[in-house]
């Protein structure tokens, strides 16, 4: 009975899930978001043109339906601008952007809050600062304001005024950044339009089979509950976050999807036990153009850490992985995966640890394959035609993590997609 297929990050984010999502969603009829906001930076490319996508799901310019669900936080003025930047593509109508009125907003008060934290804590957290946790700590107190609420004027006017009384701070911060609050206010009507009760919408569309694919941001190792706490973004990223975010109930879910980069990167601070320091990440961050899509940061980069995809295939119940950007690995002598961990006090470690802590001691130890020089980004067409050294690399990531790869990605556009199935 199932019709709804979850792609999922499986690594801490940028793995190229626009990229994939775009492909997908040929085969499928609605692209919905469920959890995240615009830190998220989903790159596409349309005939040839590169498009980073922050809210509108990446389904957009296979002409699609495309939803923000409750568990998203939505930026009102960002979202506008972001409308505005797709329209040469595609115009988007209430019938074809359906914007959940339960979703959160964020204001700039979030975002205020967000830059003040990462600036006055010992330990910041590397967020994209766009507002994202003090939104999500909002909503779990019950004192945020939702989309259906903010786009209705005396509701959202009633949400200041209550803010005002509660916190002098938001006070001062409402009377000295007049044209932020401006430009936040003016979004809401052009937002209205499209603000609707999109769970109800989707559960119907689903009820009488119609495809949906549920498009996720970041990635399971940022989940707020199965991430490397305190070092994560505030939402739950893997695919159990679907159902909540969207209301939908699991018995739909047919597939689930993970999309992992060929090696690994990471934005912002935390735990990385196979991050390099040395030529073999330079040469990985230059050729994957590892730069956040969102804020421009430079990623850090590693060999694949089978443990932390293992863990992630487990916690989001991933029927298949996508191995992406297998292209950047060639020109390597010799490319490593770590099959576990050695820890000072620990041992061996298999599973990935729930502490940070313990992370951050774990020295990776590798299995080393031999590198391919070719390259396989342009030309290759189907699986087969890889060089074999290519294909035992595939095939070692497979039987560590135990979760077949059904794709591989070899470059940045639509047609970089060789079938493994
Ligand atoms: P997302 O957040 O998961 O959608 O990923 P990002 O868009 O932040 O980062 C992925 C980057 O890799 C983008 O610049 C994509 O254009 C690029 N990309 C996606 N797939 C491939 C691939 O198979 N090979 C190469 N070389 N680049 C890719
Ligand atoms: P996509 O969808 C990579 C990271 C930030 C920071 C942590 C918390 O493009 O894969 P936040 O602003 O969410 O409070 O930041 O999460 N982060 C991402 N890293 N890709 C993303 O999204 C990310 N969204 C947030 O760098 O470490
Ligand atoms: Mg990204």
């Amino acid at each position: 009975m199932g019709n709804v297929t979850i792609l999922v990050g499986a690594q801490w984010g940028d793995e190229g899930k626009g990229k994939w999502i775009d492909i997908l969603a040929s085969q499928k009829d609605i692209v919905a978001r469920y959890q995240g906001g615009n830190n998220a930076g989903h790159t596409l490319y349309v005939d040839g043109e590169k498009v980073v996508l922050h809210q509108i799901p990446s389904g957009i310019f296979q002409n699609k339906a495309v939803a923000l669900t409750a568990g998203v936080v939505v930026n009102p003025s960002e979202l506008v601008a972001e409308i505005e930047k797709v329209k040469p593509y595609c115009q988007l109508t209430s019938k074809s952007l359906w914007l959940s009125a339960r979703a959160h907003v964020i204001t700039p008060w979030h975002i205020y809050l967000d830059g003040k934290r990462e600036k006055e804590s010992d330990s910041p957290i590397g967020t994209t600062k766009r507002g994202i946790g003090p939104t999500y700590a909002e909503k779990s107190n019950r004192t945020g304001i939702r989309l259906g609420h903010y786009v209705n004027q005396s509701s959202l006017d009633q949400w200041i005024q209550m803010m005002k009384k509660q916190n002098p701070e938001f006070e001062q911060h409402f009377t000295d950044h007049k044209t932020e609050w401006e430009t936040f206010h003016s979004s809401a009507k052009l937002l209205a339009p499209f603000v609707c009760d999109a769970e109800a919408a989707l559960r119907k569309q689903v009820h009488s089979g119609k495809k949906l694919l549920l498009e996720g941001a970041q990635g399971a190792l940022l989940d707020i509950d199965h991430g490397t706490y305190p070092f994560v973004t505030s939402s739950p990223t893997a695919a159990g976050g679907a159902i909540a975010g969207i209301g939908l109930a699991p018995k739909y879910i047919e597939n689930i999807i993970g999309v992992a980069k060929a090696y690994l990167t990471r934005v912002g601070e935390g735990p990385f036990p196979t991050e390099l320091f040395d030529k073999d990440g330079e040469m990985m961050a230059k050729n994957g153009h590892e730069f956040g899509a969102t804020t421009g940061r430079p990623r850090r980069c590693g060999w694949l850490d089978a443990v932390a995809l293992k863990y992630c295939s487990d916690v989001s119940g991933m029927d298949g992985i996508i191995l992406n950007k297998l292209d950047i690995l060639s020109g390597f002598d010799e490319i490593k995966i770590a099959t576990h961990y050695q820890h000072e006090t620990l041992g061996e470690i298999h599973e990935f640890p729930w502490d940070h802590q313990i992370l951050s001691q774990c020295k990776p130890v590798y299995k080393s394959i031999e590198g391919w020089s070719e390259t396989i980004s342009e030309g290759i067409t189907t699986y087969e035609e890889l060089p074999s050294a290519a294909k035992t690399y595939v095939k070692t990531v497979e039987e560590l993590v135990k979760t077949p790869i059904t794709y591989v990605g070899n470059g940045v556009n639509r047609s970089d997609a060789l079938n493994r199935t």
